[in-house]
């Protein structure tokens, strides 16, 4: 089987060099398409492939169409709004992603985004603390899970919203209060972290009726995707609240209209950096090499996200 790793931003040298030892260990082809610039690069390297790793690189139908002997794509990570993922079931080809392998990345960046935008960006000026202060989190899968025992540590309280799980053991277990409604967990907290994928229903979600309900000092940190704030009404509510701050690892599409607008209160990563650790490199590489082995040796589908 010929395996490409398709990653427009590279993996780490370790992780690359990882997945090619357990891709050649299991007497397979190992292909790296790193940093590549056009389309056209992926279309020519996914030819004849049968499975690929990517990172957010879109899979799109076009891709499909050209990888005429693709069987497995792996997303190493959590989002797989990348992938279409009706183009890939057309044709019987396997999605997974790599759930928790990136997560403490991006948990930790997520209390460094607080915690930066609430002293001013690092400038002189004095800032707000976070400890005492009330935090939300929008979607208690695994990053909001490990953001919410940061922030415990911090002295945080831990405020917590998620439709999709039943289990109420898990917010008891992580010692955060489970809130009855999006619209209770904005009114509720100082700080809000986004945790939520990009779905139709999710995109566009985080809008001003949401935002105006935060109390004053309000800080919004998103590091899931850029898709999910409703930009223009953004704009609106920070230029109607001065005490309103929004940093982001994706930066918006307005991004230079809200650094123009808002100074300060608004800063976005230059290049989404939340899983980009030597650690989540590593983890999400490994797994998605041996999701790819597994897969072929045993049919194991066990993360499949098309079923
Ligand atoms: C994810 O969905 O796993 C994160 O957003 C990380 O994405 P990346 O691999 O493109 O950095």
């Amino acid at each position: 089987m010929k395996v490409l790793v398709a990653t427009g931003k590279p993996f780490s040298k370790e992780a690359v060099a990882g997945i090619k030892s357990i891709v050649e260990g299991s007497n397979n082809e190992f292909i790296l398409l790193e940093s590549y610039k056009e389309n056209s690069e992926l279309l020519e390297a996914v030819k004849d492939v049968e499975a690929i790793i990517i990172r957010s690189d879109k899979i799109t139908a076009e891709v499909v169409e050209a990888a005429k002997n693709l069987k497995i794509v792996v997303r190493a990570g959590a989002g797989y709004d990348n992938v279409d993922l009706e183009a890939c079931t057309a044709k019987g080809i396997v999605v997974m992603n790599t759930p928790g392998q990136n997560s403490n990345a991006v948990a930790e960046l997520v209390i460094a985004l607080m915690i930066f935008i609430n002293r001013g960006q690092f400038t002189p000026k004095a800032g707000k603390e976070v400890s005492g202060k009330k935090l939300g989190i929008q979607a208690f899968g695994n990053v909001g899970r490990i953001v919410g025992r940061y922030a415990k540590g911090l002295g945080m309280e831990v405020y917590a919203f998620d439709p999709f799980i039943t289990d109420k053991s898990v917010f008891t277990n992580e010692g955060v209060t489970e809130v009855s409604s999006l619209e209770e967990l904005y009114s509720t907290c100082d700080v809000i972290s986004l945790h939520i994928p990009a779905t139709p229903k999710t995109i566009n979600s985080i809008n001003y009726d949401l935002l105006s309900r935060m109390p004053k000092g309000a800080t919004l940190i998103n590091t899931a995707r850029k898709e999910v704030i409703n930009e223009a009404e953004l704009v609106k509510l920070m230029a109607e609240r001065e005490d309103f701050k929004y940093i982001a690892d994706i930066a918006p599409n307005n991004a230079e209209e809200l650094t123009e607008k808002f100074g300060n209160r608004f800063f976005a990563t230059p290049k989404k950096m939340g899983a980009q650790t030597a650690e989540a490199n590593l983890n999400a590489g490994i797994a998605a090499a041996t999701q790819i082995i597994n897969f072929f040796t045993k049919g194991d589908r066990k993360f499949q996200v098309n079923k």
